[in-house]
């Protein structure tokens, strides 16, 4: 496996920024989410929250990608391009985003329900959240990622959930994408052994039936095969010395925090 970095005290304060940044850029998309919104409005509402504290979208342009979030819809997994499609009631959706702020990535993830939506709809939602906070809490020194993975597993298999096992987490630093790859299906005890500094974004994707993806003609946006509805969350985390800080959280205060950042540069 190529080398999983340690970031230091110094990288992580830029991280924690960065992660900040993300969650405010969520939280602004979320409070936004409702029936009639299109999810080209809600990546101007991310752009802009983003760009407005001072950081840079990193999906813009990653690859050719032409947006600041990921928006996917229903049976659509991930990597869906806003568009002028508009919610509907009894959607679920997807946001993905991330922001680079003074050269630190965060990456974040969120699902939500477009008001009412069926009771297993929302049971879903709430067991992927659920995933990704027990793959959190498998974080610590001396765990390995096997023991992630399986954890974020175990919860899909007691909700009768499939797992998507194409995609998956992954380090994250300088880079979106850093070793190591994260799967969120596995045997405990296997893979790295996890230490302090690292930073890893969890995400899993749940779905209501198989695991089975295909990619639309669009070349990004990944479906479930068979139609099923499918959710996604992710947090980037630091290991540290008594488990795992979220590093993509809302800040205390989140409106000194802009204007901090908007003097500092
Ligand atoms: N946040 C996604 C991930 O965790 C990446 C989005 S792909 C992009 O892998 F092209 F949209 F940036
Ligand atoms: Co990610």
């Amino acid at each position: 496996m190529a080398t999983v970095t340690r970031k230091s005290h110094a990288q992580l304060v830029k991280m924690r920024r960065a992660g900040q940044i993300t969650a405010l850029a969520l939280q602004a998309v979320a409070q936004a989410i409702h029936a009639g919104v299109s999810t080209a409005e809600l990546d101007r509402i991310a752009e802009k929250t983003i760009r407005g504290l001072g950081a840079v979208p990193s999906f813009k342009g990653y690859h050719g990608y032409p947006a600041s979030i990921c928006a996917s819809i229903n049976d659509e997994i991930v990597h869906g391009i806003p568009s002028r499609r508009q919610l509907r009631e009894g959607d679920i959706v997807s946001i993905d985003a991330g922001a680079i702020w003074r050269g630190y990535q965060g990456d974040s993830a969120i699902t939500v329900a477009v008001d009412q939506v069926e009771p297993r709809v929302q049971a879903l939602i709430q067991a992927t959240q659920d995933g990704l906070h027990a793959g959190i809490a498998a974080v610590r020194v001396g765990a390995t990622l096997g023991d992630v993975s399986h954890a974020i597993q175990a919860v899909a298999d007691a909700a009768g959930f499939g797992v998507v096992r194409e995609y998956g987490g992954h380090g994250i630093g300088a880079a979106m994408h850093e070793p190591p790859r994260i799967p969120n299906w596995g045997a405990p005890g296997r893979g790295l052994v996890l230490e302090t500094g690292m930073t890893l974004a969890i995400e899993p994707m749940y779905t209501m039936r198989g695991y089975e993806t295909r990619v639309l003609s669009d070349d990004w946006t990944v479906v479930t095969a068979d139609g099923s509805w499918a959710a996604h969350w992710e947090h980037t985390v630091a290991v540290t010395e008594t488990g795992a800080e979220i590093l993509t959280l809302v800040p205390d205060g989140a409106g000194a925090e802009v204007v901090e950042v908007q003097d500092e540069n």
